[in-house]
């Protein structure tokens, strides 16, 4: 077969596959698909993509930017010097961080530290929204503005500058998912500012007490179907 009805065909099987990405795949399938992913520029300088870690049963997901240096070395999130002072921070509000899924927009590193393009971001979608939809979380936790804005623009709302949006708890939908949407500061830019990191501070006592109104568990009660959820 050539020509134009083969690049359908093509076309076609290649959409049902991204189909299936964001709808039906297991949570290992899913992290072995952006461990494995080439559809941006940024898997050509990567050590090894980051998908995300920590608990698929939680009713919390935290999302930052990018991976930095040490998360490209090790294929974890969070793990550098922000992740560090994340950790510290969520352990003192009480928001144990394995108690959690960490992620982020863009899973690959974007070289010297750079932002992520609107073209990368785009192209990532794709996992973050099957993040989403097979961990259906109450509550979304967008650290920094690149995090905010585009989980925002997700729930059809307006985004108007972390420092205008954090520390307040918005009430969106997201792909068909009611959540609570709590934006703080990225913790990088917290490491070596003492005022920036008392915003931070205390946006996880709101977020804590935001938690602590779902009735004391942040991990979804487990049932037969959420446990046979997580086996495929
Ligand atoms: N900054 C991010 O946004 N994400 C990480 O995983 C580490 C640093």
């Amino acid at each position: 077969m050539r020509g134009k009805k083969a690049n359908l065909l093509c076309a076609n099987a290649s959409l049902r596959r991204w189909g299936a990405v964001s709808s039906f795949i297991s949570w290992d399938e899913l992290e072995n698909a952006i461990r494995n992913c080439r559809r941006c520029s940024l898997h050509r300088s990567r050590r090894n993509a980051v998908p995300g870690e920590g608990s698929r049963e939680s009713q919390v997901i935290l999302i930052g930017e990018a991976p930095g240096s040490t998360e490209d070395e090790m294929g974890r999130p969070f793990v550098g010097a922000a992740g560090k002072l994340l950790t510290v921070i969520m352990e003192s509000a009480g928001v144990p961080r394995w108690n959690v899924y960490i992620t982020n927009v863009v899973k690959c590193r974007p070289p010297n530290n750079r932002e992520p393009s609107d073209d990368e971001i785009s192209l990532c979608s794709v996992y973050l929204e099957a993040q989403l939809r097979l961990l259906k979380p109450r509550a979304i936790v967008t650290l920094g503005n690149i995090a905010g804005r585009k989980i925002f623009s997700m729930g059809g709302m307006e985004w108007s500058g972390i420092s205008r949006m954090r520390g307040r708890v918005y009430k969106m939908n997201i792909l068909g998912l009611e959540a609570v949407v709590i934006p703080t500061l990225h913790p990088a830019a917290a490491l070596y500012n003492p005022q920036l990191k008392k915003l931070l501070e205390s946006d996880f006592e709101l977020i804590k007490g935001v938690l602590d109104s779902f009735g004391g568990s942040i991990s979804r009660p487990k049932t037969l179907f959420n446990y046979m959820k997580q086996q495929h």
